[in-house]
């Protein structure tokens, strides 16, 4: 991870799950971290949860994905305060009425305003865009829970197709930056429905790792 040591990171939906877990594991490897989500307060127990001496290290503003004004302006901030983005990590996930807003305008709008900030600068940064298997097939749910899944699958597949495309993107724009999608099985945490807690469940921090192996593997080497 030498090359992000006082780097800069967006993680999106860094209150909770996977996102908490890898704005943690991120400030501890020197990463300068900008954490976003709409819940003030648990980014604040976020950064109080930090040891001291790494707390400056970790940004903490609102931000509702959906909202590009809102984006708009977490992104004006990181370049005005920060200088720009490094690296992009959408992590932000809603429930049924809000998930095609969230999972997939969410992660366009990010994406967007963190591949300019890489151009401008020149930056070899890195995209990171949290899908799910459910992004490339659909499993029988379990008797009773098929209304969780909803939408979801679709917008995860919507993932799978918007990484490819940001990936020729950049090629196009002959940029350094990288794009990863990282598709994780169940995971422990908040949004996992009850009925599937009983089976077996990797954890926030076994994904969190994952997304840090992609994001130190040298320049030449991509992991899509
Ligand atoms: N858990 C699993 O089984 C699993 C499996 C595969 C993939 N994933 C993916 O992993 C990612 C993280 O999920 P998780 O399991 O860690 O879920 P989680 O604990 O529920 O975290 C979701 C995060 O998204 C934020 N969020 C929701 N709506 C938002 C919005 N409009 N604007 C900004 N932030 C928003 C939430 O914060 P606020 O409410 O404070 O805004 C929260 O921090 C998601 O993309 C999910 O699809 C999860």
């Amino acid at each position: 991870m030498e090359r992000w040591q006082n780097r800069v990171a967006v993680v999106t939906g860094a209150s909770s799950g996977i996102g908490a877990e890898v704005a943690r594991k991120l400030v501890s490897a020197g990463v300068v971290v900008v954490a976003l989500a709409r819940r003030l307060e648990r980014l604040e127990q976020l950064r109080r949860e930090l040891p001291e001496e790494r707390r400056s290290q970790l940004h903490i503003r609102q931000c509702d994905v959906t909202d590009v004004a809102s984006v708009d302006a977490a992104f004006d901030a990181v370049q005005r305060e920060l200088g720009g983005v490094d690296i992009l990590l959408t992590m932000s996930l809603d429930t049924v009425q809000q998930v095609l807003q969230t999972n997939v305008m969410g992660v366009v709008h990010c994406s967007q305003r963190a591949f300019e900030s890489m151009r401008q600068r020149h930056s070899a940064g890195h995209v990171v865009l949290i899908n799910s298997i459910v992004g490339h097939y659909i499993f029988n749910p379990l008797p009773g829970s098929q209304q969780e899944l909803n939408m979801y699958p679709a917008t995860k597949h919507a993932v799978t197709a918007l990484t490819e495309l940001f990936r020729q993107e950049m090629r196009e724009f002959k940029t350094q930056v990288k794009v990863t999608s990282i598709s994780p099985g169940l995971v422990d945490t908040e949004l996992v429905p009850l009925a599937y807690k009983r089976l077996p469940m990797l954890q926030a921090e076994d994904v969190a790792n994952a997304i840090l192996y992609v994001l130190a593997t040298p320049p030449h080497v991509q992991v899509h």
